[in-house]
């Protein structure tokens, strides 16, 4: 695999073969590669675990992380993406990740000759997050076929529900969404249900982050209306299957897409999401950049 951009370009086996190293790596340990390696980290977006995590897993497989702030770069002085990455480039990076505000960023990159990772472009694709949620649902369950998936929240904004999905219907799940009406996809029309309705069928309930920055929610919800109107709560948590289980990308709204309470309970698995993250991300990089010796 040359690049990671989006779940579109993977195929079922590309998926499970990252999958299946993330497993490894988290039962057995990893080796750090032997030959020495050098990622620059580009965070033209905010981030706390994706940033946090791909440095986490650098680290354990022997990578340098090369510092890169970008209010201290030359893009204030308008260097443009692709002369920042070509830059990184000549340096000597062996690889790149970099998360965009700009949906498909990486089409301008074409000319680079290091692999990029995407790590989030715009409301586009959000791959090493898909891959990292799919890993905990295959721990959960071994499998994806028939899985029943409800997708809640601000669907329309969403990087991770676009590659999600994807990536569950290739794999076999059931996917459907649960949004605010201004929040839904045109063309996934047929696929919205109430989600009281939804949730109790459903062996994944992955509920989204209301992303303030790309809009003005406050205008038209509370955070308690939107909790009781689309969040997931006590009384739609005692509709749940048993073995269901509660997932969001974090950072979480407490409270708003998920009550306080339920945040780190029992049938939740953000934590383990995040950790996972760790895991998934080792071994992309191992995908990426050769086998660790
Ligand atoms: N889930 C996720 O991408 O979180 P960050 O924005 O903190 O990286």
């Amino acid at each position: 695999m040359d690049n990671l951009l989006s779940m579109e370009h993977l195929s079922e086996a590309d998926i499970m073969r990252i999958i299946k190293r993330a497993l490894d790596f988290k039962e057995n340990g990893v080796q750090p590669f032997e030959e020495k390696k050098y990622i620059a980290n580009l965070f033209f977006e905010n981030s706390t675990r994706t940033k946090t995590s791909f440095e986490m897993a650098e680290a354990k497989l022997g990578i340098s992380s090369i510092p890169f702030d970008v209010n201290f770069s030359s893009v204030s002085k308008g260097e443009t993406l692709y002369d920042t990455c070509k830059t990184m480039e000549a340096l000597g990076c062996d690889g790149l990740v970099i998360r965009h505000s700009e949906n498909k960023y990486y089409e301008q990159l074409v000319g680079l000759g290091i692999p990029v990772i995407n790590g989030g472009d715009g409301s586009g694709s959000h791959p090493t997050q898909s891959l990292l949620d799919l890993m905990t649902i295959y721990e959960q369950f071994g499998t994806f076929k028939g899985l029943d998936v409800v997708i809640a929240g601000d669907i329309i904004h969403s990087r991770v529900a676009h590659s999600n999905q994807q990536a569950l219907e290739k794999l076999g799940a059931n996917v459907v969404f649960s949004a605010p009406p201004e929040w839904q996809e045109a063309h996934q029309g047929d696929a919205y249900r109430v989600l009281d309705e939804a949730l109790a069928e459903a062996d994944v309930i992955m509920l989204l982050r209301v992303q303030h920055e790309r809009h003005d929610i406050r205008a038209r919800f509370t955070k308690d209306d939107y909790n009781r109107l689309y969040g997931m709560n006590m009384k739609r948590y005692d509709r749940m299957k048993k073995n269901a289980i509660i997932m969001h990308p974090a950072p979480v709204n407490r409270g708003m897409e998920i009550s306080e309470e339920l945040v780190e309970g029992e049938q939740s698995v953000i934590f383990r999401q995040m950790k996972n993250g760790v895991f998934v991300r080792m071994s992309v990089l191992t995908e990426i950049l050769g086998s660790a010796g």
